[in-house]
Order: C-alpha cells, then sequence, then structure tokens
C-alpha cells in the first residue's frame, strides 16, 4: 500500500491525480482487489485484516483530498498569472466609430438635395390623421390608406407612415415656391426580409407658379439624382397610382446585381423599384389653401438604397446592432 501514499504525493495536477483516485478507489482499483482477498483469510485474522484495510482507505482518501486542495490551488494561481491583466497598460491600438451605413446613405442623399438647392425639413414623429393621410387626399375610409399599415394611438393620432405630413406642414406655414425634402424615421405595421416597422424615408417637393413645374423637371432631376447615387444605372419610368400625385409613377433602375440580366434580386426582371413620384395632385394643394400653383413630389426608402449600394439581403440584419456586421461598412 506505502507505493499509493507516494503516488498521490508525486501526481503533477488535478487530471495525473484524478487517475490515480482511480486506480486506487475504483471498482477495479486496488482497494477493491485487496478486500477481494479476504475469502482467503483465515476466519479468526479477517477482523483484523478488514481493520487494516479500512484503516488505509480512510487514509489514502485524506491524503488524496488534501493534495487535491493543493494542486487546485496551484493550478488557478497558474492560470491567474497566464491571464494577469495590466489594467495600468497603455494601449496605442484606438479604433474608430463609424456611420451606420443608413445613416451614410441617407447623409449621400441629402448632400445631392442640397446641391441642388432643396432645403431639409424634419417634422414630428407622432402625426395627427389630417396631416398624415387626410390632406394627402386620402379621405376616411379610403382604401389607399390600406397600402400603409398604420400605428394608431388614441384620438386620431398615429406615428406617422410616410414623411409626407412634413410636406403638408411646410406648405402650411410658408407660401410658394418650395423646394425641400424631408428626411425621417417612418412607422408602419410590417416585417420581413424586406420590411421593418421602423424605416427611413426621404421625400421631395417642389411648388412653385402654375404652369411652370412639369413631369419633365421630375424626371431629369430623379435620373440625375439615381446615377449620382448609382453610377451608370438604366432609369425607367413606370405608371403607377399614389393619392397625393396625379399622374403618377414608380421608378426603376437597371439591376445592380446583375446589370439587368435578371437575378434573384430583381426576380429576373433586371429592374429594381427605387421611387414614387409624380405631379401633385390638386385635392392636395386645395387641402394647403395654395392657388395658381404646380408641383411635383417623390419619396424613397432609405434602407431599400442602403441595402442595393452595400449588397445586404436582409432589411433586418440593419437594425440588430451586430458589431461584426456593421464593421464591414467601415
Ligand atoms: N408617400 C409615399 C409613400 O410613402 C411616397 C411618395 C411620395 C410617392 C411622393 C409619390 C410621391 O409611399
Amino acid at each position: 500500500m506505502k507505493e499509493w501514499y507516494d503516488k498521490i504525493n508525486e501526481a503533477s495536477s488535478v487530471n495525473a491525480l484524478e487517475e490515480i483516485r482511480v486506480a486506487i478507489f475504483g471498482k477495479k482499483g486496488v482497494l477493491a482487489a485487496e478486500f477481494a482477498k479476504m475469502k482467503d483469510v483465515p476466519n479468526e485474522q479477517k477482523g483484523q485484516f478488514a481493520k487494516e484495510l479500512n484503516k488505509h482507505k480512510s487514509a489514502l482518501m485524506n491524503e488524496f483530498t488534501a493534495r487535491k486542495i493543493v494542486l487546485q490551488t496551484q493550478e488557478l494561481q497558474e492560470a491567474m498569472k497566464a491571464e494577469a491583466l495590466d489594467v495600468s497598460m497603455f494601449s496605442t491600438k484606438s479604433s474608430a466609430g463609424a456611420l451606420h451605413p443608413v445613416m451614410e446613405t441617407m447623409d449621400r442623399i441629402v448632400e445631392y438635395f442640397s446641391s441642388m438647392n432643396f432645403a431639409v425639413k424634419t417634422g414630428q414623429i407622432v402625426e395627427d390623421d389630417f396631416h398624415n393621410f387626410e390632406a394627402l387626399n386620402l379621405p376616411k375610409y379610403h382604401p389607399a390608406r390600406d397600402m400603409q399599415d398604420t400605428f394608431y394611438f388614441k384620438d386620431e393620432m398615429l406615428l406617422r407612415t410616410h414623411t409626407s405630413p412634413v410636406q403638408i406642414r411646410t406648405m402650411m406655414n410658408t407660401q410658394p415656391p418650395i423646394r425641400m425634402i424631408a428626411p425621417g424615421a417612418v412607422f408602419r405595421r410590417d416585417y420581413d426580409l424586406t420590411h421593418t416597422p421602423m424605416f427611413h424615408q426621404i421625400e421631395g417637393l417642389l411648388v412653385d407658379e402654375e404652369g411652370k413645374v412639369s413631369f419633365a423637371n421630375l424626371k431629369f432631376i430623379l435620373e440625375d439624382f439615381l446615377k449620382y447615387m448609382f453610377g451608370d444605372v438604366a432609369v425607367r419610368f413606370r405608371p403607377s397610382f399614389f393619392p397625393f400625385t396625379e399622374p403618377s409613377a414608380e421608378v426603376d433602375i437597371s439591376c445592380v446585381f446583375c446589370e439587368g440580366k435578371g437575378c434573384r434580386v430583381c426576380s429576373h426582371t433586371g429592374w429594381l423599384e427605387v421611387l414614387g413620384c409624380g405631379i401633385v395632385d390638386p385635392n392636395v394643394f386645395e387641402a394647403v389653401e395654395y392657388k395658381n400653383v404646380s408641383g411635383y413630389a417623390f419619396g424613397l426608402g432609405v434602407e431599400r438604397f442602403a441595402m442595393l449600394i452595400h449588397q445586404i439581403g436582409d432589411l433586418r440584419s440593419l437594425f440588430e446592432g451586430d458589431i461584426k456586421l456593421l464593421e464591414q461598412f467601415q
């Protein structure tokens, strides 16, 4: 038995000690083997034999426990030494922050329209029914209200579903001519690959004397703008409908992923829809009491632009705050 005391005390790690424990106390260990010899011991000596063995058993267990504490303490100390952190150490490495891709895209869009003399206007996120819908030629129970799933509060208040109410407020506060864009967060009850309940829009409005503003003006500025954002893309206008513009159009660019050849992103059409626009409906001017004017308006989703510029597949990933993803846009 003597050798096993030495083995315990010579064990150099908790793992080695564990192996020795199994060798001594395990089912097939030395103690079990010694106890098995009992059947060959003459009866009158059995008592003494068992007593001896039990003495060893508890002595070995004590030895084992003591050694385990020593080894564990030693290993802990070594680990702490290896992982030691000098909190006073001066690091020369510094990491710079960066703009979120949505904000960066927003800045670029604002930059373009500022250079074209559009003023930047902001409004309020909690709006009322009049400014968000009614004044935009969207009377109550108008089916087109379903185009925008709205978050409502009590008393006709709501989270704005687009930044168009900023245009209404601006027109009610100032006299034409107007040249403005309204960037900001908007809210709709939507959540999937390409929709989040909060996203950002930039809408534009230009108002001048009657007969001065034409669809050709609108077409020119949007084509120029889209080439500024996406480089040398083809641009096409498709007839569409918005309650606040007549005529209305949706604007497509040739797919930036496949260059118009057709791919999964553009649903094999070669085109990507990026904008809504049109000539301001006379009913809107009537609501804000403007007379003898003409104007155009447009609206776009900033996240959609950011996704196309940075080739991001899932819109929701922009809002998860994942540093690994965001670092790619530095
Ligand atoms: N307000 C529209 C929307 O959010 C966008 C738009 C603005 C379309 C101006 C046409 C003209 O869907």
